[in-house]
């Protein structure tokens, strides 16, 4: 298994909001993330907000050069395809990333491999950056097929769209079963996948940035990220307090020193 210094790749953290928050709200948690801004030099911060709330979360980051993206987006170029949201309109809005494959668009969405492997492309096409999501279930890691199961949803996309493009792409290993669930891997359990993840990748490996989500807390972050094949985090629950955003950031910002 080949790992890297992560002094040599940066970091990332990506908040994803899912379905929450109101105007009010998101007005408030901005304040409150800005009002203690640290400033970070190792890390690249990022929000995906619900997308009617991206311009809101723009305003705010956007002085502050951290950086906003999509949750989802649909393949295909703009046209008859009610209540969806293309790359194109997500570039408009200058967004740097956009989340593809998060494990709850695969199950509540249907989303296959082939469709995820069609949102990396449209992404990259406007000029974004995906955020590749992976994962096993707790079902398919009691029965040992956990690297599989990532292997294979990898592989949907390496075909399509190649190796070069993961100069310009984010994987994040979400175990299912630690997404929202309050049991974060252990940083061996990620460590072990996420070294599987970046032998993938040959020596597009080496720079590619991948970073784990599932439960990330202010307290079990800095673990995490002490090794050496992770290098960020995709936040849901922690994203949605100021406080614990800001620590898990710092966090990231002293890996490594
Ligand atoms: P969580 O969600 O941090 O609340 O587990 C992570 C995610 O869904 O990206």
């Amino acid at each position: 298994m080949t790992s890297q210094p992560k002094a040599q790749r940066r970091r990332l953290v990506v908040g994803n909001w899912k379905m929450n928050g109101t105007r009010e709200d998101n007005s408030c948690l901005l304040q409150n993330i800005l009002a203690d801004w640290p400033t970070l030099v190792n890390v690249d911060v990022a929000i995906c907000p619900p997308f009617v709330y991206i311009e809101q979360v723009a305003r705010a980051l956007s002085p502050r050069e951290l950086y906003w993206g999509g949750q989802s987006v649909n393949p295909n170029a703009p046209g008859a395809y009610t209540g969806e949201v293309s790359a194109q309109m997500l570039r408009d809005l200058d967004c740097r990333y956009v989340i593809v494959g998060h494990n709850e668009r695969r199950r509540l969405q249907h989303e296959s491999d082939d469709c995820v492997a069609r949102q990396f492309l449209a992404a990259q096409a406007e000029g974004l950056t995906p955020i590749l999501c992976v994962g096993e279930s707790s079902e398919q890691r009691k029965q040992g097929q956990a690297l599989a199961t990532i292997g294979r949803q990898l592989k949907a996309v390496l075909e399509v769209a190649g190796l070069e493009a993961f100069s310009n792409a984010v994987v994040a290993y979400e175990p299912i079963w630690a997404v929202g669930t309050g049991v974060t891997a252990t940083p061996e359990e990620a460590a072990q996948v996420h070294a599987f993840i970046r032998d993938q990748f040959a020596d597009v490996g080496q720079s590619l940035v991948i970073l784990y989500g599932g439960s990330v807390k202010p307290e079990n972050a800095a673990e995490l990220f002490a090794k050496p094949d992770i290098d960020g985090a995709l936040l849901g629950g922690a994203s949605l307090k100021a406080q614990d955003f800001i620590a898990i950031c710092q966090c990231a910002e002293n890996a490594g020193k």
